[in-house]
């Protein structure tokens, strides 16, 4: 059978590194294709060049047998080819219909909105997606918007759907359901091409995988006949253990207490809506919530970084809401902020002295008036070392670095200096498998030293996996913690939702 999409030999470079080289792909008729890779393995580059956004360097596109040139999305679109993108472009005051119909610019369309809602009516049955047509897009929630795109493409006639990490912004039921849509998609002949880094995905949804490792294709295997260790390996290049050991916490003794915290985000509108919760000694809180629902607000009031309108934070006995952010690390709070490059660090300092900010006054790093720089460089060639930061020398300047390494540098540097708890927010986003398992077994060696964790992640298996309780948080508000043996992902995924009442 010949493949709907054929891609040989394709090469895009962009000025500082080559994201696809001389990868060969095919998709056929009805399949669900998983795109597999690590952050920056050049998954989103090689779908942009199929979605004709990016032109490849070299190599060739055949759509159906003919060899193709992409010189726009409008070639892609006309072809057959669709994309969802990780951002939405949909425009909020107007209806389902509105949007899709908006969203097409051929010429002498005219815009025939009963017309364009009987075929979409039709769409939505045909592959039994649920959604409300009449309703206008800021009413819906993100899970809902991104139908919405994926209807967009669909009612332009595609025969193959890229989707690139769709289920980021999906609860675990949002994703089961999105899944069994996908394949019922697939079943009337549709092809899919799904983005994603989550082994478990791949496994439960595709026919096929291929695995992209920095840039370069490792293999393209029947899932059926794969193991999840095996992608694993493909992926990083060697091999990964998935279990995480974990000791039963015994502590009670409050570190941090949170007690109706109230806060406003950055336009005015208010973000926490009175959370309250206690962080004990030698646990790990997981913070489980899409993001958006208050969390990074909640740490920067935690951290120091901005104001509570109301409420209070006390780390032991001590009041320290709306102290400095200064104060708050002094007195042994760490904090790893979800916004790395603007929040967690400097990007002109080198990274040795991103990795002693805020310590430059400490003992460990002077020497009389001066810095020992001994001691300085000794502590960052460690940190280097240990957390596999990939830089040309100490002294290179932060801002020249990839995200994964600003991250690990701020891990580096928090988890060093957090002897009464830690705040991480998306500690391992973005991160390779590797190094999440390693902030995994330091996050785990942290608590076993009796430090609290509050710890929010997008990735509920990594909360589910480190936890002893899980919070769950919904616009602005804490709708239930659980402890570790009483946390299934029914409830907390319901929670992340909004649905308060189960029954419903
Ligand atoms: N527009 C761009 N300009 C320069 N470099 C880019 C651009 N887009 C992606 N890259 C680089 O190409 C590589 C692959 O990125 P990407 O395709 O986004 O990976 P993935 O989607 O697998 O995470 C990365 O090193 C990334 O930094
Ligand atoms: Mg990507």
């Amino acid at each position: 059978m010949e493949p709907l999409l054929r891609v040989k030999q394709l090469t895009k470079r962009f000025p500082q590194v080559v994201a696809n080289e001389g990868v060969s792909l095919d998709i056929y008729k009805g399949e669900i294709h998983c795109l597999l890779g690590e952050n920056g393995a050049g998954k989103s580059t090689l779908a942009e060049c199929l979605y004709g956004f990016y032109r490849p360097d070299s190599g060739q596109i055949y759509f159906k047998g003919k060899p193709v040139r992409l010189a726009s999305p409008v070639d892609a679109i006309n072809l057959g080819i669709g994309m969802v993108h990780q951002h939405f472009v949909l425009v909020p005051p107007l209806t389902v219909i509105e949007n899709v119909v908006v969203g097409i610019q051929e010429t002498g369309l005219i815009l025939d909105l009963k017309q364009a809602e009987q075929r979409l009516t039709r769409i939505c049955g045909t592959y039994g997606i649920h959604v409300d047509l009449h309703a206008k897009i800021w009413q819906l929630s993100v899970g809902e918007q991104q139908w919405v795109e994926i209807l967009k493409a669909l009612y332009v006639g595609s025969e193959l759907l890229i989707l690139d990490e769709p289920t980021a912004v999906l609860t675990p039921q949002e994703t089961e359901r999105f899944f069994s849509t996908l394949k019922q998609m697939s079943h009337e002949g549709l092809s899919i091409l799904l983005i994603t880094h989550k082994l478990n995905e791949v496994m439960q949804i595709s026919d096929r995988v291929t695995v992209l490792r920095r840039g370069k294709l490792v293999a393209t295997v029947q899932t059926s006949e794969v193991t999840k260790a095996e992608l694993a390996r493909m992926m990083v290049g060697r091999e990964v253990i998935f279990t995480v050991h974990k000791t039963a916490s015994s502590r009670q003794e409050p570190v941090l207490t949170v007690k109706d915290l109230r806060a406003r985000g950055d336009k005015g509108q208010e973000v926490l809506q009175g959370v309250s919760f206690t962080l004990n000694r030698g646990e790990i809180l997981g913070l489980a919530g899409i993001s958006g629902n208050g969390q990074k607000e909640l740490f920067e009031v935690l951290s120091g970084v901005r104001r509570a309108e109301s409420g209070q934070v006390l780390l032991e006995d001590e009041d320290i809401t709306n102290r400095s952010s200064n104060y708050v690390m002094v007195r042994g709070v760490g904090h790893v902020p979800e916004d790395r490059l603007h929040e967690g660090l400097i990007p002109d300092f080198s990274l040795s002295e991103n990795l002693i900010l805020g310590q430059q006054r400490s003992r460990l790093y002077r020497r009389g008036l001066f810095l020992n720089f001994e001691q300085i460089r000794k502590f960052a060639s460690m940190c280097v070392s240990t957390f596999e930061i990939k830089t040309p020398s100490l002294s290179h300047p932060t801002k020249f670095l990839s995200g994964g390494n600003i991250q690990k540098i701020i891990l580096a540097r928090e988890f060093t200096q957090c002897p009464q708890c830690l705040l991480a927010n998306q500690p391992t986003r973005g991160l390779d498998v590797g190094v999440i398992e390693y902030v995994h077994k330091r996050l785990l060696e942290k608590r076993e030293e009796g430090i609290g964790i509050l710890l929010a992640s997008e990735d509920l298996d990594e909360i589910m996996d480190l936890s002893d309780r899980i919070a769950v948080i919904f616009k602005g508000q804490i709708l239930g913690i659980f402890d570790d043996e009483e946390a299934d992902i029914e409830k907390i995924g319901l929670l992340m939702a909004g649905v308060t009442d189960v029954t419903a």
